[in-house]
């Protein structure tokens, strides 16, 4: 996720460009950079680091400019340097570009490109699209809106794009799919950013554009267009956010909107991550068929939220790749003189890539001579540089302490070794990782559905907001989901919560229920092992002491025992994680509003923890 800005207009563009990328990093602030709209050659600017970094550079140096593009970078495809840094430029330093999303098909375009002499500075997958649009410019004679038209047809993915260049400076274009992007309106001056928190200081009038929609904007107006040149009659409205509800894209809270950014979370972590031949595209994994058979097992090391997933990546390697999956405490690994050695294949997941915990035990493991995949939200932290390989989630910056759309994108980043590994040790063919792909390729939608009816879940939520502990019943994939929920309570309810194995409960824990006590129930998915009917005689048990039960279930499932059920979509049992956390989440998060907590910096923690 990245914060892209452009302005046309009647002041001096540096202002509203710097502002608004002000306003937009917390959408991403790996690096940030600008392209001012000065004749014959553009000005352009960019540092690695926060907008302060690009700041400090420009200093005085500016030229008077009244229109041009900025970017503040979330990093995907290669790491947070000064020539990563947005705008992208063609080889005469005419055309800039700026991106946020990604272009599934970057790399056959750049063959294609370097094939005809384009030369890249960078690695990223944006600056193909600065040397095609130069190309599909000339062949338009110059019109740089029929030239995005044209470039957009070529690219796969996600993508916002703004595009200017310097024979006609003051005109931006712009266009999206699968990515956000609001022009706003002004007086003898116009917009175009991310979200509207970039301008709402200069306007409140605002266009949205649909899927696929080509603008063209100069400093008195604006025109929208399909791909096929045919003319898009504007829908203006009126904003009504201030800057910082715009910031939370109008949610409450920063944990509010990163939940409901889940489905897109998930969905950009899957893109291009099967082939047309059916296979796992995996290829920064930089391990060998061969070194992959020759694995004697996988240990994966985490913390928190994030050894949650840890615990679900044992269920699905397991069962895929059919490899031993140990799954460590990273504060406690190193201190047991684990068994590792050059056939151990360490998963490090860490939303931050700085916990200390995490990189202590990747350290032990290296030196013990183990192969550390590192899985990590934050492009270029500590713990991919020091891992031998990093699969990135494409969750976007998490703002909100307590971690959501890090957790379902570190489950899918796992889900996908799985599967890379089963076809790699020829445990699964294409055909049955085709169809386990699908099955994931489904789960964005159906997140989308648990959203959209969370309001019964919220208003009973507030009923339990007194209890002074909850409990969190889960069995086989259950049970991480179960202890993921009780920790979302703990850190931002404050209250005590505890997760349990469901069929650990006789073992102790169930001397815990008295009259009125919350419980939560994860029901299995599948009736394999009969293990729906054993969560059901479990909800029977709590129930008959007086336990008040939450069952969260399938559509499909039949639910005896309840006091109250929260529906969520079918999904086979070893993906019933993705979809049975989302209520988790929302549950915890309605009860710290309730409480009147901060939620998105609960007291005492921190969103990475460096210290050990
Ligand atoms: C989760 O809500 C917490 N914020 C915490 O448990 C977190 O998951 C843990 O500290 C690990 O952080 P990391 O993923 O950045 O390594």
């Amino acid at each position: 996720m990245c914060g892209i800005v452009g302005y046309t207009g009647k002041q001096s563009a540096i202002t509203p460009l710097i502002e608004g990328l002000r306003r937009l990093e917390y959408r991403g602030y790996d690096s940030a950079g600008i392209a001012l709209g000065t004749p014959n050659k553009l000005f352009i600017e960019k540092r690695a680091g926060k907008l302060a970094n690009l700041e400090a550079e420009l200093g005085v140096k500016i030229p008077t400019a009244q229109s041009g593009i900025g970017h503040t970078r979330w990093a995907t495809h290669g790491g947070p340097t000064d020539r990563n840094a947005h705008p992208h430029v063609d080889n005469e330093g005419k055309l800039a570009v700026i991106h946020n999303g990604i272009i599934e098909n970057y790399t056959q375009l750049r063959t294609e490109l370097e094939s005809r002499g384009h030369k890249f500075e960078s690695e990223t997958d944006t600056e193909s699209v600065a040397h095609l649009l130069s190309d599909l410019r000339k062949s338009h004679k110059g019109d740089l809106s029929a030239a995005m038209r044209e470039a957009a047809k070529y690219l796969r993915g996600s993508f916002t794009l703004l595009a200017i260049h310097s024979d006609a400076p003051t005109i931006i274009v712009g266009v999206r799919r699968n990515s956000p992007l609001v022009v706003g309106l002004g007086d003898g001056e116009n917009f175009m950013a991310s979200d509207v928190a970039a301008f709402i200081d200069y306007t409140k009038r605002a266009v949205e554009l649909g899927q696929d929609h080509v603008v063209t904007m100069t400093p008195s107006a604006i025109s929208i267009t399909d791909l096929e040149g045919n003319a898009v009659v504007p829908k203006e409205y009126e904003i009504t956010w201030d800057a910082s509800a715009a910031q939370k894209g109008g949610f409450s809270h920063f944990m509010l909107k990163e939940i409901f950014e889940q489905p897109k979370a998930v969905a950009d972590t899957l893109v291009g991550r099967l082939d047309e031949n059916n296979h796992i595209v995996l290829d920064e994994l930089h391990l060998s068929k061969q070194e992959i058979q020759n694995l004697k097992k996988i240990v994966v090391l985490a913390c928190g939220t994030a050894y949650h997933a840890g615990m679900l990546a044992k269920y699905a390697i397991e069962k895929w790749a059919k490899i031993t999956v140990e799954v460590e405490l990273a504060s406690e690994f190193r201190y047991r003189d684990p068994l590792i050695d050059s056939q151990t294949l360490v998963i490090a997941i860490s939303q931050s890539g700085e916990t200390m915990d995490t990189l202590m035990a990747l350290r032990h493991a290296k030196s013990a001579g183990a192969r550390i995949l590192a899985v990590c939200n934050t492009n270029s932290s500590t713990i991919p540089r020091e891992s031998d390989a990093v699969l990135y989630t494409h969750a976007g910056p998490e703002i909100a302490v307590a971690s959501t759309k890090a957790f379902l994108t570190q489950v899918i980043a796992v889900y996908l070794i799985g599967l890379h590994l089963a076809q790699e040790r020829v445990v699964l063919t294409g055909v049955q990782v085709k169809e386990i792909f699908n099955e994931l390729l489904e789960l964005p939608s159906k997140i989308e559905q648990i959203l959209e009816t969370v309001e019964p879940l919220r208003e009973l939520t507030r009923g339990f907001a007194q209890s002074t502990s909850v409990l969190f019943l889960g069995r086989n994939v259950g049970f991480p989901v179960a202890l993921e929920g009780a920790l979302k309570l703990k850190e931002l309810a404050y209250m005590h919560a505890e997760g349990f194995a469901g069929g650990e409960l006789k073992h102790g824990p169930i001397a815990l229920i008295e009259e009125g006590t919350p419980v939560i129930a994860i029901l299995p998915a599948s009736h394999e092992h009969g293990l729906d009917e054993k969560m059901l005689s479990n909800i029977q048990e709590v129930k008959a002491r007086g336990a008040l039960v939450i069952v969260i279930a399938q559509e499909s499932a039949v639910v005896t025992g309840a006091t109250h059920i929260i529906r969520i979509p079918d999904a086979p049992s070893l993906l019933q994680p993705v979809l049975a956390t989302v209520p988790l989440q929302v549950f915890a998060y309605e009860m710290a509003v309730a409480r009147g907590n901060d939620v998105d910096q609960p007291r005492n923690l921190a969103k990475s923890v460096t210290v050990e």
